[in-house]
C-alpha cells in the first residue's frame, strides 16, 4: 500500500480538531468523567497521498497507555489494526505494561474489533454516558445501529 504512518505534530492540530468534531460531536471528549481534548494529545495517523485515511489519539499515564480515539476512513483495509499496533509500540517505548480503551454499550463493531485483538472488557459502568450526557449534549441518545447509547466499557490489554 501506498499508505503511510506518521506521528500527530504541532502543524496538524486544526485538521485533527476538525476531524474530532465531525466524528466525535464536539472538540473534546468525555471519557470516565473526564473531559479531554483528543487534538492536543499523542498520536498517529495515516495518510494516502494528500488524504488522511486513519486517526488515533492517546493519553500515557505512569504504566498504562489510554487510546483516547481511533477512526477509519476506509473500513476493512487494515488501517484500524495498523493504527492501534502502532499505539501498542508507542506505548511499549514509553514503558508502558497495558493499554487500555473506553467505548460505549452501542459499539458492537469496536467492541468485537478490540476483542479480537488481544482486549478484554475489564469493567461496565452502567449510565455512564447518561451522566457524560448532562454534560456534553450533542452525545446522541440511540446510536446509528439502534442501540440506546448508556454505558461505558472499559477494555484492557497486557502489552508488557
Ligand atoms: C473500529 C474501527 C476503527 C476499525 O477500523 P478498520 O480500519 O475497519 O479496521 P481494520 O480494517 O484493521 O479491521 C476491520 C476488519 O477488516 C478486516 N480487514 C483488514 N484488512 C483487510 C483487507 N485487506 N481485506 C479484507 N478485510 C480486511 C480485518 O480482518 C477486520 O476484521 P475482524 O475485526 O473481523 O478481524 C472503525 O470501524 C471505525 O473507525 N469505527 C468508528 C469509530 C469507532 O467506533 N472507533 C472505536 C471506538 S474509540
Amino acid at each position: 500500500m501506498n499508505k503511510r504512518i506518521l506521528p500527530l505534530n504541532s502543524d496538524d492540530l486544526e485538521q485533527v480538531k476538525e476531524i474530532i468534531i465531525k466524528e466525535w460531536g464536539s472538540d473534546y471528549v468525555i471519557v470516565h468523567g473526564d473531559i479531554i481534548h483528543p487534538a492536543e494529545l499523542p498520536g498517529f495517523k495515516i495518510v494516502d497521498g494528500d488524504e488522511l485515511v486513519g486517526l488515533i489519539t492517546c493519553m500515557i499515564r505512569g504504566q498504562e497507555c489510554e487510546v483516547v480515539t481511533l477512526n477509519s476512513f476506509r473500513e476493512g483495509e487494515g488501517i484500524g489494526e495498523t493504527l492501534l499496533k502502532t499505539v501498542e509500540d508507542y506505548a511499549l517505548s514509553q514503558k508502558c505494561k497495558t493499554c487500555m480503551l473506553v467505548t460505549t454499550n452501542d459499539n458492537l463493531n469496536a467492541l468485537g474489533f478490540y476483542q479480537k485483538r488481544g482486549f478484554y472488557i475489564s469493567a461496565v459502568k452502567p449510565g455512564a454516558v447518561d451522566e457524560s450526557r448532562k454534560v456534553k449534549f450533542s452525545i446522541p441518545l440511540v446510536a446509528g445501529n439502534g442501540i440506546p447509547i448508556r454505558d461505558e466499557i472499559t477494555l484492557i490489554k497486557q502489552i508488557a
